[in-house]
């Protein structure tokens, strides 16, 4: 049985999987492109994909033999699940080990955008630095500010607990979300009386250009938004005109749309936008143990037990 490999990984987790089964590895740290990644599928019964991988209809079509996808992310917009189901495939996730580690790196950029962090660092790099200034980098804490939490899933909860700790008022904004002991407000009021919005919805149709023109135009003109969930969640157009206009105090993000942000995009050029390569998740520890679970997922489906996180179980009743 193959198993398709699309990016290089933590070589134990690939020896765990070579074990048991014939393992085609994609050797690069760059994704292969979809000609490459047909090749690559070719006969596979499974393949460990990563968020960068479009495993459509039509991929999954051209790949009969497949029976599951094991995506190394809790995000698998890249996937289209119900196609999967319908053939039979099973789609796996790597969700909770990686939830504190993306719920600290949004703060990090909550705390990079409160106190100018990067900004600092860009201007020093820059040569900008002739003395001590006090009248420059004037940020503002964040202990006593409102924080809203777009879309409460366990980031989300996370990042809640967190901000309370350190003071913050915490809001939420999640119609399905259990809220418990924060206000869940409607969007736009959450979007209205927030210091600093905090996107934790996965990406999907109904979320995707969440924060249009209008709704950046209900925050306030100082306020923080970060992003640590999915690009598409902010229509980056509207968010660079309303960059420009002067509303925004700061801006964090880990995602964007592109992404990659080709080196000559608009928001590059915004002292007050901080971006980073989606590196959320990014902790050696986070990291293997996203890698380990996409490897148990698989063994599981394919031995027949069951997997620790999988999306659609029926099709494995089916089997
Ligand atoms: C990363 O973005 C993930 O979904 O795990």
């Amino acid at each position: 049985m193959k198993i398709a490999v699309t990016r290089r990984l933590f070589q134990s987790e690939i020896d765990r999987l070579r074990e048991r089964f014939e393992v085609a590895e994609w050797d690069s740290d760059l994704p292969p492109d979809p000609d490459q990644l047909r090749e690559l599928l070719s006969d596979a019964v499974g393949a460990l994909t990563l968020l960068t991988d479009r495993i459509d209809d039509d991929v999954l079509a051209a790949h009969p033999s497949l029976r599951v996808i094991s995506n190394l992310a809790v995000g698998y917009d890249n996937i289209d699940v119900p196609a999967a189901t319908s053939r039979g495939v099973a789609v796996c996730t790597t969700p909770d080990v990686l939830t504190e580690t993306t719920a600290e790196f949004a703060l990090a950029l909550i705390f990079d955008a409160a106190r100018q962090v990067s900004a600092g660092d860009r201007s020093a790099r820059a040569g900008e630095w002739e003395t001590w200034y006090p009248m420059r980098f004037l940020g503002r804490g964040v202990a006593g500010t409102t924080l809203g939490i777009v879309g409460f899933g366990r980031i989300g909860r996370n990042l809640a607990e967190m901000a309370s700790a350190l003071g913050m008022r915490v809001v939420v904004s999640d119609p399905a979300g259990d809220s418990a002991a924060y206000e869940n407000l409607p969007l736009a009021e959450l979007l209205q009386t927030s210091d600093v919005v905090s996107i934790h919805t996965p990406l999907t149709p109904s979320t995707r250009q969440l924060l249009d023109a209008e709704r950046i135009g209900m925050m306030k003109d100082d306020a923080v938004l970060i992003n640590t969930a999915r690009g598409p969640v902010i229509d980056t157009t509207a968010l660079v005109a309303a960059l420009e206009a002067g509303k925004l105090r700061a801006v964090g993000l880990d995602v964007t749309d592109p992404e990659p942000l080709p080196q000559t995009h608009p928001l590059y050029a915004f002292e007050r936008v901080t971006i980073t390569p989606h590196i959320a998740s990014a902790t050696v520890a986070t990291r293997t143990e996203m890698a380990r679970l996409a490897v148990d997922n698989i063994i599981a489906v394919l031995e027949g037990t069951e997997p620790p996180h999988c999306l659609n179980p029926e099709v494995l009743e089916r089997d």
